[in-house]
């Protein structure tokens, strides 16, 4: 028996309504062929109609299109793969000092991001040297071997968390530089592959009180112009060589909470 609520349920979704008459003469053929995703989500076949019965969890039941169940069931494999998906993060600091604050802030931002169940690689700079941008450099030897390794990194990404230190009211020098020649790519062309769709989280810190804000807010323009997607929120630690707790952790609860949000932000949008 069909409750009109079934039935009206049924429509709803799309599938077509049949009379009683004509579901009784098919319900004979009908057998179960399946138990799929859920213990609770049970597919019977109606081939005579090719038709399908969905029955679901508190008695509810669907009767659809063979076509529509296909697609329901393509739809739900696929939100499982992209919430299951592990989000890629490449890390880094615009300092590449031995014991630099911004170092600290990141490799604490990428225990975070690992504890969501991230994929971190956490690079230093230091290990990615290249000449100043030039293009008679660029022209001559092409784009330089670590800026192409560092441009193929940032590619195989889904995301990026970048540190900045505050020079003369802006990011770093070096940071500049190799964020200016990721942005080209191999035929010394202008080229947005490396942040293009990349969700990107940005921090600062710096021994005075405005923790680099300053060049945080560069960081964030420059970032969005090469086609980064920068996450909202955005963290800069004043005081930075008395900001960090021996475990590696912010000092001050609330900028740790800041941070904990900036990372979520990025992790699981
Ligand atoms: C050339 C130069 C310019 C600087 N300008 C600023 C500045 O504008 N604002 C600021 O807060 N700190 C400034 N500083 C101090 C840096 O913020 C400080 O060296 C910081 O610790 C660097 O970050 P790190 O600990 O990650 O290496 C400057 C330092 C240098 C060497």
């Amino acid at each position: 028996m069909i409750l009109k609520r079934q039935l009206q349920n049924s429509e709803a979704y799309g599938a077509n309504i049949l009379t009683q008459n004509e579901l009784d003469a098919n319900l004979t053929y009908s057998n179960r062929v399946g138990k799929f995703a859920s213990n609770s989500l049970w597919i019977k076949r109606l081939d005579a109609i090719n038709l399908r019965v969905l029955q679901l969890p508190l008695n509810l039941t669907f009767y659809l299109e063979a076509n529509m169940i296909r697609k329901i069931l393509l739809l739900s494999t696929l939100c499982t793969a992209f919430l299951s998906a592990e989000v890629r993060v490449l890390v880094f600091s615009g300092s590449t000092r031995e014991d630099s604050a911004n170092k600290k802030l990141v490799k604490e931002a990428a225990r975070l991001a690992t504890q969501m169940g991230a994929k971190v690689a956490i690079i230093d700079l230091k290990d990615f040297p290249m000449p100043f941008y030039d293009r008679d450099i660029e022209e001559k030897n092409g784009q330089p071997t670590n800026a192409s390794r560092l441009r193929e990194m940032m590619i195989r990404s889904d995301a990026m968390i970048i540190a900045t230190p505050e020079y003369n009211a802006s990011v770093s020098g070096i940071l500049k530089n190799t964020l200016d020649w990721v942005s080209r790519n191999e035929k010394g062309q202008p080229s947005r592959d490396a942040f293009k769709g990349k969700r990107i989280a940005i921090m600062s810190a710096a021994p005075g009180n405005g923790g680099a804000e300053r060049a945080l807010n560069h960081l964030r323009s420059i970032i969005e112009d090469i086609g980064g997607t920068v996450v909202g929120t955005q963290v800069s630690v004043p005081d930075s060589y008395n900001a960090f707790a021996p475990d590696g952790s912010l000092k001050n609860a609330q900028l740790q909470e800041k941070l904990k949000r900036e990372i979520e932000e990025l992790i699981t949008p």
